[in-house]
């Protein structure tokens, strides 16, 4: 039987903000169309806490895409490793009018995006092709830190920048959040290995980057992971050039 047309998303007639008029008989029975009217409810409802998450995803890339694009303003090639549903990339591309490419070792971006799927070792771009690299949220998730920075240095430019978020297991409460957040990837990526703040710092000057910019972020940015965060702007140190 035809579904009734606002019982269908994909219906002209279909509305994101009215669940649907009254349901008609079709001479059923009043049990049956209360049924209906129950499903469909239910279905409104489904449907507005999935467009709800999705803009939240959206905004949050937003505002990241913001923060970014003010400490990489004259980027005009950029690579976003980790991209993950490339909303990130997205909004970088509009706001700065740049080309972004998102590479990632799993899933397929959900926007729109210059996508290229990598191994995890060798990034799919040429020698000093990018102006900046972005690293949000995803260092923590690389099984050899030594050789993704070899390859961030390969991939950047000489006067290049580039971007990391952090999660920091800053107090238990922050080891028990990173705890989780490893938990729900390491079937996916590999475990997790996540840094202190002075960790981090050793790292990046180990591999021959200096540190232009350093600020905490709000655990509160994201509710639903309220963790201690760090933003690095790094650049190659001068001894490297
Ligand atoms: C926490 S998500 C962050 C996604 C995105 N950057 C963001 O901030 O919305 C981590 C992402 O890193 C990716 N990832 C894991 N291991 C990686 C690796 N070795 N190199 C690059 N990306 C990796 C995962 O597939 C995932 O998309």
């Amino acid at each position: 039987m035809l579904e009734p047309s606002f019982l269908n998303s994909h219906s002209p007639a279909y509305s994101p903000y009215v669940i649907g008029p009254p349901l008609p008989r079709y001479g059923t029975s009043l049990d049956v169309a209360d049924a209906r009217r129950g499903g469909s409810i239910l279905a409104g409802l489904l449907r507005r806490l999935r467009r709800e998450r999705r803009r939240r995803k959206v905004g949050r890339a937003y505002d990241m895409a913001l923060e970014i694009a003010r400490a990489i303003p004259n980027a005009y090639e950029i690579l976003d490793v980790g991209c993950g549903n490339g909303f990130i990339a997205q909004h970088l591309a509009g706001l700065l009018g740049s080309y972004v490419l998102g590479i990632d070792v799993d899933g397929q971006p959900e926007a729109p995006v210059n996508f290229r799927r990598y191994d995890g070792k060798h990034f799919p771009a040429g020698d000093h092709s990018f102006e900046a690299v972005l690293f949000c949220y995803v260092l923590h998730h690389a099984q050899d830190i030594g050789a993704i920075l070899s390859e961030l240095k390969r991939v950047l430019k000489d006067d290049g920048s580039v971007v990391v978020y952090e999660d920091i297991p800053a107090t238990w409460w922050d080891r028990f959040l990173c705890g989780v957040h490893n938990r729900q990837w390491r079937g996916r990526t590999g475990e997790c290995t996540f840094r202190g703040e002075a960790e981090w710092r050793d790292t990046f000057q180990a591999a021959g980057f200096e540190i232009v910019q350093q600020r905490s972020l709000s655990r509160w940015r994201n509710f639903a992971h309220p963790v201690c965060r760090k933003f690095f702007v790094l650049r190659l140190s001068k001894a490297q050039n």
